[in-house]
């Protein structure tokens, strides 16, 4: 797929909107508790500074609904990347006002400025033209850098591209697509696909358009126990999608047809219930007895799904193998982390919880690729086409 991209444009002297992705989270005093996606448009930013643009930058963060929440600010954020950057970024304190116009207009080549939540306007959402208009009008060129966004067809994605059309696809898109499409275009054999944790039917699309791809499925978590109930074995108390049922039969389906390898897990850990604590036992089958909720993949399952991780050559891993926030139910998941690290196959991680998994396990530096974006690399992976990346095709 080939982009346009900010390394074939010039930028000197230019005032350029740069949409990130800095939808990072934050804790009740609104600290940021990870921010991988600021340090993930670092790249980009720099560059753009380097040429002397002035970059404004746009993002949302949570979902405030069409309206201000103070507990939704930019602001923290500002603070965060003049850190990174080691320069002052300037906070407009809304996105579209003649204010925010007069801090552009006053900005120097070198200087950033970090607009408030675009979400707090309902327009963002609503791909409405009006505002699309109006954020164009800021700047003389767009660059967009925030892949985890680009499944949304919204103004700050789409629309600001029929005014600002010279536009251009940041450093941090253009590892991601090429990370992805890795995936999808020829990859090495065998390949591996992992799935785990809960948003089932999120994650079903994603799934059938691979089947096609991957040579082996393993499986873990909410969508595991949605496979075994397919089947009609006993998942006892355990999570289920049951609207996922029918399409978890189609896919078996499919899956004996193309003779492909798939796995639920051998063995389960089983707890009374999801807390510190639970009791909790490993079972000695494949099936979660009545009464008791699955909570972890057991021994067997490790071994068994390390070895399809050491034979696979490349390996997609979105969703976890159980609680992995529960101490005790975290076994299953960091071994797998562990194991998907030392391979030596080329690995792609999308999902915030597959993340924090290899970021617990220690490992997170030996993963080929760490997406940024969850819902938007599962989307590209459905083989949809994601809005943001179709309008910077050359
Ligand atoms: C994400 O966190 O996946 C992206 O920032 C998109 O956010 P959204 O799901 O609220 O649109």
């Amino acid at each position: 797929m080939e982009l346009i991209t900010v390394k074939e444009k010039d930028y000197s002297g230019k005032r350029v909107f740069v949409r990130v992705d800095f939808n990072v989270p934050l804790d009740k005093n609104q600290n940021i508790t990870d921010d991988t996606r600021i340090k993930a448009s670092l790249e980009t930013i720099n560059y753009l500074l380097n040429q002397n643009a002035v970059v404004i930058l746009a993002s949302h963060l949570g979902r405030p609904k069409g309206k201000p929440d103070p507990s939704m600010s930019l602001q923290p954020v500002a603070k965060r990347l003049s850190e990174l950057v080691g320069r002052q970024v300037k906070f407009a304190p809304e996105c579209i006002t003649s204010e925010v116009r007069k801090m552009v207009d006053t900005s120097k080549p070198g200087e950033i400025i970090l607009l408030e939540n675009l979400r707090f306007h309902q327009e963002e959402e609503e791909n409405d033209e009006n505002f699309s208009k109006s954020l164009a009008e800021i700047a003389d060129c767009y660059v967009n850098d925030a892949f985890g966004y680009s499944h949304r067809a919204h103004v700050s994605i789409v629309g600001i591209t029929s005014f600002l059309t010279d536009k251009a696809a940041g450093f941090l898109i253009v590892k991601e697509v090429n990370a992805l499409s890795k995936l999808l275009e020829n990859p090495e054999r065998p390949f591996l696909l992992i799935i785990g944790g809960a948003k089932v039917s999120d994650k079903i699309g994603m799934l059938r358009n691979l089947l096609d791809k991957v040579d082996t499925i393993i499986t873990g978590g909410v969508m595991a126990y949605t496979f075994i109930r397919a089947n009609n074995w006993e998942t006892g108390n355990s999570k289920v999608e049951y609207d996922s049922i029918p399409l978890a039969k189609e896919i078996y389906k499919e899956i004996r047809k193309r003779h492909l390898e798939f796995h639920t897990p051998l063995d389960h850990v089983v707890a009374d219930k999801i807390a510190e604590d639970a009791h909790y036992f490993t079972t000695e089958r494949g099936t979660v007895p009545i009464g008791w909720t699955g909570v972890d993949i057991g021994p067997q399952a490790i071994w068994e799904y390390t070895d399809c991780i050491n034979r696979a050559k490349t390996i997609f891993w979105n969703g976890p193998m159980g609680v992995f926030e529960i101490e005790a139910f975290a076994k299953g998941t960091i071994e797998i982390a562990k194991a998907v690290a030392a391979s030596g196959a080329y690995t792609v991680i999308g999902g915030g919880d597959s993340i924090a998994a290899v970021n617990k396990a220690g490992v997170a530096d030996k993963i080929s690729h760490i997406c940024t974006g969850g819902g938007a690399s599962l989307e590209f992976l459905e083989g949809k086409g994601l809005p943001g990346i179709d309008v910077l095709k050359k």
